[in-house]
């Protein structure tokens, strides 16, 4: 039962505001001296006249009897504080969750609306850093949340494929690309003869020149220049396949820059239409003084496109395309000036969904104790983090099974070493607010008592186990009567049973604000009490058959609280480690 909307449902005739304001002002109180939800009336005191203490002791006579779950109602500094029933909030939410499944805080509030999250996106024939990794983990996240509320989600990839760095290429690979390093390594050979061309640009201007006269040919869809660039185009993409593969991402469409692009014309003749476009120095500009802003350049002067005009084209196109409600795009701040000039050049120019498209920034990735090997230069590959990552992985699991599981197999380590690794890299990605920097460390990456994937994998393995137990000795808990479950009565069983209840308006939160923290920190929080009480209560060896039934119940809920979590972050669990 949704006590939250049962709550919101019962003030809804009584205050005549809109569920929707209702929801908005309901509170989960800091302290549980305050009650399981708390409704401030301050709002209602203006419309009403009234003091809001006056308000809350009204509205309390009121509801008092009409919400039978209520084991009392008091109020304090114009707070309506509601407790709900400690025995029917563990048994309901335990039989909700049991019944959901992996199904648990599915909601219908996106039924109908179309939600684009553009993620990833990284620039071909560059190597996929770990910078790349932060948009990929967290936009995966957020598709996955979203999807989970019932929206319909489309999941993009913008991939930087186009611009004048493809005429460069295309004049270093003929004149000094090799063939057999491109087969082999094609990003690798792709990054040495790009730098090598800057190299020799220094001595040789004109090769700038004949790079610009390639992406212009290029642009004109010259057969050659359009080769190449394909050419590089699926051999960056098929490495790129790989790292989404290891991470359990995917796409559904990957229209990068170059998709856009013969769709400039029309969006030219737009501003054109508006007034908007203006000359200087021959490029033509948007200008956005009114809105403090630099003026957005739409073409160059020798008439090529530019990043802003192709990401102006991607939002008219995806417009028609899919009727959008929201254009999210998840790429690093420091590009936050770039979509405020291109939302703005939009607004500007009239098109009413401006205010819809959505630049969702992160930090920076940094490395605290940088041990890690590179293979290009300076940037860490995530492949090699993740690489390291699973090897680290790997020793613990060894280490453990040798005194936990003798019988597990090599393979079966090295499976679970892979998911493990991965998710710590995924977890250290998405479990501080998003515009934080993030300082890797191995040490807290992996350490099974932190705040870390290992930590919270194995709560989940550690509860699997004791049901796996459970149904080895023929201990049944699926049906656990209602009356049973009223048993769980201390205060760790009520602790986990309020975090399951906020599961789903805790993923309806961070979709708010496009913070994936928040899921994280609740299924860490599951996983921190549940230890606990793992410690303190005997749970196989209860005495009494309907409190271990019981129990058993609660430890399946808060496994499936922990893996639906875990499984909306991107991470897959594991049921032994
Ligand atoms: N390819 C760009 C980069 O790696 C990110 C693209 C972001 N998306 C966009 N629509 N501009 O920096």
């Amino acid at each position: 039962m949704n006590f939250r909307q049962a709550i919101i449902d019962g003030l809804v005739p009584l205050t005549k505001l809109p569920a929707q304001a209702i929801s908005d002002l309901l509170e989960i109180p800091p302290q549980p001296h305050l009650g399981d939800y708390a409704f401030p009336c301050f709002t209602l005191a203006k419309t009403l006249r009234k003091a809001p203490a006056a308000i809350a002791t009204d509205l309390s006579g009121q509801l008092g009897q009409s919400l039978s779950f209520i084991d009392r109602i008091e109020t304090s500094g114009g707070y309506l504080n509601f407790f709900i029933d400690r025995a029917t909030l563990v048994s309901q939410t335990v039989r909700d969750t049991l019944t959901a499944g992996n199904q648990l805080g599915r909601s219908t509030q996106g039924e109908g609306q179309t939600i684009l999250v553009e993620f990833s996106s990284p620039n071909i024939a560059k190597p996929f850093h770990v910078g790349h990794a932060f948009t990929t983990i967290l936009g995966n996240a957020l598709a996955k949340f979203y999807q989970h509320l019932g929206y319909t989600t489309v999941r993009m990839n913008h991939l930087g494929d186009y611009g004048t760095q493809f005429g460069k290429l295309i004049v270093a690979y003929q004149l000094w690309g090799n063939e057999a390093a491109l087969q082999e390594h094609p990003i690798q050979e792709l990054l040495r003869i790009y730098v090598k061309f800057h190299d020799e640009a220094k001595e040789h201007p004109e090769l700038e020149t004949q790079a610009r006269d390639h992406f212009r040919r290029l642009e004109a869809g010259e057969a050659e220049q359009v080769a190449l660039w394909q050419r590089f185009r699926d051999l960056s993409l098929l490495e790129f396949e790989r790292v989404y593969q290891r991470l359990g991402v995917t796409f559904d469409n990957y229209n990068g820059e170059s998709f856009y692009s013969d769709q400039i014309p029309a969006v030219v003749d737009w501003l054109k239409e508006k007034n908007l476009l203006e000359d200087s120095e021959g490029a033509q500009v948007v200008r956005l003084d009114e809105k403090n802003l630099p003026p957005c350049i739409v073409l160059k002067s020798d008439g090529t496109t530019i990043y802003a005009s192709r990401d102006i084209a991607a939002v008219l196109y995806r417009d028609r395309m899919y009727h959008f409600a929201k254009n999210i795009y998840v790429v690093g701040t420091p590009q936050a000036l770039h979509f405020r000039q291109v939302f703005a050049v939009l607004e500007k120019a009239g098109f009413d969904k401006a205010s819809d498209c959505i630049h969702v920034g992160f930090g920076l990735v940094k490395f605290a104790d940088r041990k890690l090997s590179t293979r290009s230069g300076d940037v860490i590959l995530l492949e090699d983090l993740l690489s390291e990552t699973v090897d680290k992985t790997l020793e613990i699991i060894q280490k453990n099974a040798a005194l936990r599981h003798p019988d597990m197999t090599e393979r079966d380590m090295q499976e679970i070493a892979e998911k493990i690794g991965i998710g710590a890299v995924i977890f250290t990605f998405l479990k501080n607010s998003r515009e934080r920097d993030i300082v890797f460390s191995w040490e807290e990456m992996l350490d099974f008592e932190g705040d870390s994937a290992p930590y919270v994998l194995y709560t989940y393995a550690r509860a699997r186990s004791i049901l796996r137990k459970a149904d080895q000795e023929g201990i049944s808990y699926t049906t656990c009567p209602d009356a049973a479950l009223r048993l769980l009565a201390s205060d760790d069983e009520f602790a986990l049973a309020k975090l399951l209840e906020s599961f789903g308006p805790t993923l309806e939160k961070a979709v708010s604000v496009h913070e994936p923290f928040m899921l994280v920190r609740l299924i860490t929080n599951l996983a921190r009490v549940f230890n606990k009480y793992y410690h303190h209560e005997p749970i196989l060896k209860t005495s009494d058959p309907d409190l271990r039934a019981a129990r058993l119940a609660l430890v399946d809920a808060v496994s499936i609280g922990i893996r639906t979590g875990l499984d909306l972050l991107g991470i897959s669990s594991v049921e032994r480690m």
